[in-house]
C-alpha cells in the first residue's frame, strides 16, 4: 500500500492513558492543520465491534488463546480495510488507539503464544502494514495503574492478574527497545499535560522534519 498520510499508534498497558492522549494529540493535530482521524482497537468498523464483544465481553465461552489472537487480528484487518488504509491513502494522519503491538505484547509476550505466529497473522491482516510512529506511555508500575478509578465493570481481559499486566508493560519494553527508530517511550507518570507536549512534539516532528514552531 502506497501511503500518502502519517500513521501513528499509541500503545501501553490498562489505564496508562492512552485515550486521552489520542484525543489530546488529535486535537493539535488539527489545529496544526492536519487532516486527522483516530481509531481504537479491538472496534472501529461493525465487524470489529461485534468481535470486541466476543473478546471482551464473553467470560463463559471460553475461548482460547489462539482464537483471542485471531479475534483480535481479524479486527484490526478489517479496520485497516475499511479505515486506516483509505484515510491514509487519502493523505489523513491516523491517530490509533492500539494496534499490531498490542496483540504481540498482550497474545505474543504476556500469554506466551508463539510470537512469530502472532506476527504473521497480524501482517496478514494488516497487509503489513506498520505504523510510522508508536508511542508506548510506560507505566513504571502497571499495578498502581490498574488500580487508578475504572468508568465501567472490569473487562475479562482487564480482570486478568496483576502478573499477566506486569508481564506486558515489560512486553512493551522490550519491543520499544527492539524497534527504536519506531518508537517514542514516555513515562505516563508524568501529568497529562506534559505527556501530550512530549508526544505532540515527537509527533510534528517526525511528521514535517522540524521542530514546533516558537519553541
Ligand atoms: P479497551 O476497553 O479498549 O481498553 P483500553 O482502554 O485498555 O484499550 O479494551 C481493550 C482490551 O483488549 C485491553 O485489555 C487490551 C486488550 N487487547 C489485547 O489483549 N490485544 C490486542 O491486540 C488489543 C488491541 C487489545
Amino acid at each position: 500500500m502506497r501511503r500518502k498520510g502519517f500513521f501513528v499508534s499509541i500503545e501501553g498497558g490498562e489505564k496508562a492513558g492512552k485515550t486521552t492522549q489520542a484525543a489530546l494529540l488529535a486535537d493539535r493535530l488539527r489545529q496544526q492543520g492536519f487532516d486527522t482521524l483516530v481509531t481504537r482497537e479491538p472496534g472501529g468498523t461493525a465487524t470489529g465491534e461485534a468481535i470486541r464483544s466476543i473478546l471482551l465481553h464473553s467470560e463463559d465461552h471460553g475461548l482460547t488463546a489462539v482464537s483471542e489472537a485471531l479475534l483480535f487480528a481479524a479486527s484490526r484487518g478489517q479496520l485497516v480495510a475499511e479505515v486506516i488504509g483509505p484515510a491514509l491513502e487519502a493523505g489523513k494522519v491516523v491517530v490509533a488507539d492500539r494496534y499490531v503491538d498490542s496483540s504481540l505484547a498482550y497474545q505474543g509476550i504476556a500469554l506466551s503464544l508463539p510470537f512469530e505466529k502472532v506476527m504473521a497473522v497480524n501482517e496478514w491482516a494488516t497487509g503489513g502494514l506498520w505504523p510510522d510512529l508508536t508511542v508506548l506511555l510506560d507505566c513504571p508500575d502497571p499495578a498502581t495503574a490498574a488500580g487508578r478509578p475504572r468508568k465501567g465493570e472490569a473487562d475479562r481481559i482487564e480482570k486478568r492478574q496483576e502478573d499477566f499486566h506486569r508481564r506486558v508493560a515489560e512486553g512493551f519494553r522490550q519491543l520499544a527497545l527492539q524497534d527504536p527508530q519506531r518508537y517514542v517511550v514516555v513515562d505516563a507518570s508524568l501529568p497529562t499535560d506534559e505527556v501530550a507536549e512530549i508526544i505532540g512534539s515527537a509527533v510534528y516532528g517526525r511528521i514535517t522534519g522540524k521542530e514546533v514552531p516558537g519553541r
